[in-house]
């Protein structure tokens, strides 16, 4: 068994797949008999909760700083409560967004400086970053498609243009990091699944390599 655990994160813009496939892989997962949690961003403590829900209260327009803060605020208090411990006894941990979801909103999206982000999500997480990031990457008006009737107002000119930012962005880290892998999210379910478990099981397994 290992001695720590393993943080994964999964990314990627609106409606990407990233909830569906965590779904999926803790399925697996434990079924292999491994100890997994799955952890929401922003969320996962009482307070990253409340910090949620101002940040999801439509009705008051955030300053896009204050944005990047209350974002940073909640992942510093998961990380510290729940991550940390459960990495120390050994969990995998899976993250619905980490610290990219940062980078790709806050930075590509509305524009924030980048290495002042950066030096944010170091601030929150005291240096821990996910072992391996699932980057599932679709087209924006498949996003648009997916999510048609559900907020159908985010996704206006002026959305798809932001979501195309955070897009680029992502794709942008994942050509820098190697942590990254980048996956089809237009695929269909079980076939993105079926990769997900594969590159899952080869890094647990310690081939670290594609
Ligand atoms: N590979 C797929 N092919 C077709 N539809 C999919 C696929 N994956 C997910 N969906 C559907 O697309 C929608 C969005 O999926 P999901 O909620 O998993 O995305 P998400 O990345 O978690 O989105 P959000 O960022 O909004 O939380 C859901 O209705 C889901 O059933
Ligand atoms: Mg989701």
């Amino acid at each position: 068994m290992m001695s720590r655990g393993m943080l994964i994160s999964f990314e990627g813009i609106d409606g990407a797949g990233k909830s569906t496939q965590i779904k999926a892989l803790e399925r697996e997962l434990r079924a292999k008999g491994y100890k997994v949690s799955t952890l929401r961003e922003p969320g996962g403590t009482k307070i990253s909760e409340q910090i949620r829900e101002l940040l999801l209260d439509s009705s008051s327009r955030i300053n896009p700083v204050a944005e990047a803060l209350l974002y940073a605020a909640a992942r510093a208090q998961l990380v510290q409560d729940v991550v940390r411990p459960l990495l120390d006894e050994g969990a995998i941990v899976l993250a619905d967004r980490f610290i990219d979801s940062t980078i790709a909103y806050q930075g590509y999206g509305r524009g924030l400086d980048i290495e002042g982000l950066h030096r944010l999500n170091f601030l929150a997480t005291g240096g821990l970053e996910p072992d391996l990031t699932i980057l599932l990457d679709i087209p924006v008006d498949l996003s648009s498609r997916r999510r048609q009737g559900m907020l159908s107002d985010r996704m206006e000119k002026e959305g798809m243009a932001f979501q195309d930012r955070v897009r680029r962005g992502y794709l942008e880290m994942a050509g820098k990091l190697p942590r990254f892998r980048v996956i089809n999210g237009s695929l269909p379910e079980e076939s993105i699944s079926a990769i997900i478990i594969d590159i899952v099981v080869r890094f647990l397994k310690g081939d670290k390599r594609d």
